[in-house]
């Protein structure tokens, strides 16, 4: 009981702290230490295996108030990530850049995104969500020559991630806008497409996204359940008259999984 109640107390802590630091941004990078750190923290918090526990017993509680401190959380940290991304952006335009575990994390894990559905020089790859410092786009870009885009709802990442874009992918075929799937073309052409974890309706774009789209697609949705979706939006049921999940790529140790979805 002592142990569930310390991991509701981290909790309530972590989110304090999330408010705390996303409410100082002020587009320079006072205070970015201190969030890498706290994200940093995070993620070793959500891949902790005796935090497992825990959050089998607090689930079995089924309280409102705790639902609601899960659903503040994941909206925190994305909010926070983003901001984090912005902070490593902003650092490399200004000449000065570090890698934090975080970053480390997720770029180990882009190797293994599409499974047994590589991506090739002919693909043509879709990211919805590229935030201010795309990495995915970048490294996939570069290890395969895949024509990308990438698309985000916030402008000022846009324009932070097409300068990082100018200044790392020197001649490489990438694109950042900020659109919808809807209003673009290149989505009726798309081979793969990459959902970025913290991305709350993914799973509505999904199911927008398969009208839009060719019969060979394939979609890596990334996302984390139980006590990964502290940090991230989890997986949801799709509609199984249009999609169908070919393969789920499962990371103990890294922050978010992935789902692959082909046409049903
Ligand atoms: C921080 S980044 C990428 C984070 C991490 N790589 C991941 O997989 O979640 C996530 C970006 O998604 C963007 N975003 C959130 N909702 C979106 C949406 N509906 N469409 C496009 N971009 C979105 C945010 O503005 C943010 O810049």
């Amino acid at each position: 009981m002592n142990a569930l109640i310390t991991f509701q107390e981290y909790l309530c802590e972590y989110s304090e702290k999330f408010d705390g630091l996303a409410g100082s941004y002020d587009h320079t990078i006072n205070n970015c230490s201190e969030l890498e750190s706290l994200i940093d923290d995070y993620s070793k918090f959500i891949t902790n295996e005796t935090n497992k526990e825990a959050w089998k017993q607090l689930e079995l509680q089924e309280s409102s108030d705790l639902n609601q401190l899960v659903m503040n959380l994941r909206r925190k940290s994305a909010l926070c990530v983003a901001i984090m991304e912005k902070f490593r952006a902003i650092k490399l335009l200004d000449g000065n850049i570090e890698k934090a575990d975080y970053f480390k994390n997720i770029e180990s894990c882009i190797e293994k995104e599409f499974g047994s559905f590589q991506i090739t020089s002919e693909s043509k790859v879709l990211l919805v969500g590229s935030g201010s410092f795309p990495m995915t786009p970048l490294l996939i870009a570069k290890r395969t020559g895949a024509e990308v885009v990438g698309l985000d709802i916030d402008d000022e990442a846009i324009q932070l991630g097409r300068n990082v874009v100018e200044k790392l992918g020197n001649g490489l075929n990438i694109r950042l806008e900020k659109t919808l799937v809807e209003n673009l073309d290149f989505t009726r052409n798309v081979t793969h497409i990459i959902f970025s974890s913290t991305v709350e309706n993914k799973y509505d774009i999904l199911d927008q996204l398969h009208i839009l789209t060719n019969e060979n697609v394939v979609v890596a949705m990334r996302y984390g359940n139980e006590l990964k979706s502290l940090f991230n939006f989890p997986s949801k049921e799709v509609d199984r008259q249009k999609w169908k999940m070919v393969e789920e790529i499962l990371r103990p140790d890294h922050v978010f999984d992935i789902a692959l979805y082909k046409k049903a």
